[in-house]
């Protein structure tokens, strides 16, 4: 999709919302404090039009399951990151703690506002507050329909528990990370040799290496170089941004599950395809529909590697401090860099891959304000609580201290969500991300060459992968 394409789209979200809310307005009922036991408290229509245009319209126009660079773009420009997260601290100032409710005509729906009720929603997945949301049922759908974050009940503790084990969440360093931190360095080595070719380190270099870095990992070396599984996810995931409004690509999806398959009876050796094999399945796990998930996510990963990288750039202090840590740190050395973690989960903070975190109740909920009923759809939107400079003094700042430090406060910073639907692969991202980071500034000091620079004062609410762009060697 070309540039004017995004533009358009973006300007038709915001249209698609505005134009639904119309019909809403209609049957909405006027804005009122709800007391204990009541309903819980409802937002006005304009307060619901402007949340709309601010925060649900930038999120979808950008893509959900794959970003559009047009609307990237835009979002950059016109920093609408740093809109949403204003127009929910506007909201939140007006009706408090909430969950708040939104009169949606076709939907219930809460925006959630308070730290103790993010936690509430997280630590009490999947029931009440179920992971397999209709809007996410829907856009997986096209590629991972029974995926575990679309699944419920028996078969989503089968499907999570099989995710846990090979991902191995609960392990700070997976063991295959001897296997796994040289093939970083290989590729690391050819994303600089390219970017030297080119004469610049940008995005479609980077992300060449890095999805081979993907493909070695899950599959093994035999689908380094398989573009084609590479196009195939790309159509799917580009039908998912659509959801339901987009025909199902039956064919597509048939040759791609056929070929994951085809990888998972290869079981390479020094894959993850191999741990899979060795681990324990029912007729539930399929494991074949758990993986989409696994190279979907790897693209989150390397966006927010690359924006990582544009913080160090532009922060030679801490630059300094992250190259002090990898020195006479090679190879499986480099499995635990805790402040290269510290700078993945600073980019993460800023700029969360998965901004909206979604959930749908399963049964009518109590809160202090009011009931919740069965069915509604919760909001916990990331960026409102990681750049909320009403309460963050570190709001719009590169901290990589933030993550070092004993945090005395519950403050939800939840870039990886929490709970017991919490990313099963935080652990072995956080790894592989800053040990990329560690081949990528090893020797050299990274320097942002891109039109926009980025300002370590105020740090944008929005930044750009795709236009990034680093002077080469
Ligand atoms: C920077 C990279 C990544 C980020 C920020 C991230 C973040 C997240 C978040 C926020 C969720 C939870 C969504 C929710 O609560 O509804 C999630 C779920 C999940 N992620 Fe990641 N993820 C990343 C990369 C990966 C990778 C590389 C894999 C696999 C290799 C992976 C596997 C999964 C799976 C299987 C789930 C579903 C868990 C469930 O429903 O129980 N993620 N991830």
């Amino acid at each position: 999709m070309n540039k004017r394409n995004d533009n358009l789209l973006l300007a038709a979200g915001a249209l698609g919302l505005i134009g639904g809310y119309a019909v809403g307005k209609m049957l909405s009922k006027p804005a009122r404090s709800a007391t204990p036991g009541d309903t819980l408290p409802t937002a006005g229509v304009l307060d619901t039009l402007a949340l709309a245009v601010d925060v649900f319209a930038p999120t979808f126009a950008k893509g959900v399951i794959i970003r559009r660079p047009g609307a990237e773009a835009v979002a950059e420009r016109l920093d609408l990151d740093r809109r949403a997260v204003q127009r929910m601290q506007k909201l939140r100032n007006k009706y408090g703690p909430g969950p708040l409710m939104l009169p949606l005509p076709l939907r219930k729906q809460a925006v959630v506002f308070a730290p103790e009720h993010v936690r509430r929603v997280l630590d009490e997945s999947p029931e009440p507050f179920a992971t397999a949301s209709s809007e996410k049922r829907a856009a997986l759908s096209h590629f991972e329909p029974q995926g575990v974050l679309v699944s419920h009940g028996p078969e989503r503790a089968d499907r999570r528990r099989f995710n846990e084990a090979v991902l191995e969440s609960d392990r700070a360093v997976h063991h295959m990370a001897e296997r796994f931190l040289p093939l970083v360095d290989e590729e690391a080595g050819r994303i600089l040799a390219a970017a030297r070719d080119k004469g610049e380190l940008d995005w479609d270099t980077f992300s060449q290496g890095w999805y081979r870095l993907a493909r070695r990992v899950v599959f093994g070396d035999g689908a380094s170089d398989d573009l084609e599984l590479h196009d195939l996810t790309v159509a799917l995931r580009k039908a998912a941004n659509w959801a339901f409004l987009h025909p199902k690509k039956r064919a597509t999806q048939a040759r791609f599950f056929a070929r994951i398959k085809h990888y998972l009876e290869r079981a390479e050796p020094g894959s993850l395809a191999a741990v899979i094999a060795r681990t324990p399945i029912t007729a539930a796990t399929l494991p074949h529909q758990q993986v989409p998930q696994w190279l979907f996510a790897f693209d989150a990963a390397g966006m927010t590697t690359f924006r990582a990288l544009a913080l160090l750039a532009t922060h030679p202090q801490q630059a300094a401090q992250a190259r002090k840590e990898i020195r006479n740190k090679p190879g499986i050395g480099r499995k635990h860099l805790p402040f290269l973690r510290a700078t993945v989960l600073e980019s993460l903070r800023l700029w969360p891959t998965t901004p909206a975190i979604l959930r749908q109740t399963t049964r009518a909920t109590a809160w202090e304000q009011g009931t919740m009923p069965a069915k509604t759809g919760v909001l916990l939107f990331a960026p409102f609580f990681h750049r909320d400079d009403q309460r963050l003094p570190y709001a719009n700042r590169f901290a990589p201290e933030v993550w070092l430090e004993e945090r005395q406060d519950e403050w939800p910073l939840i870039p990886f969500s929490g709970g017991p639907a919490t990313c099963p692969a935080k652990n072995l991202v956080l790894m592989l991300t800053s040990a990329m980071l560690a081949a990528l500034i090893d020797g050299r000091a990274p320097r942002l060459v891109s039109d926009n620079p980025l300002d370590p004062v105020r740090l944008p609410g929005s930044l750009n992968n795709f236009s990034l762009r680093f002077a080469a060697g």
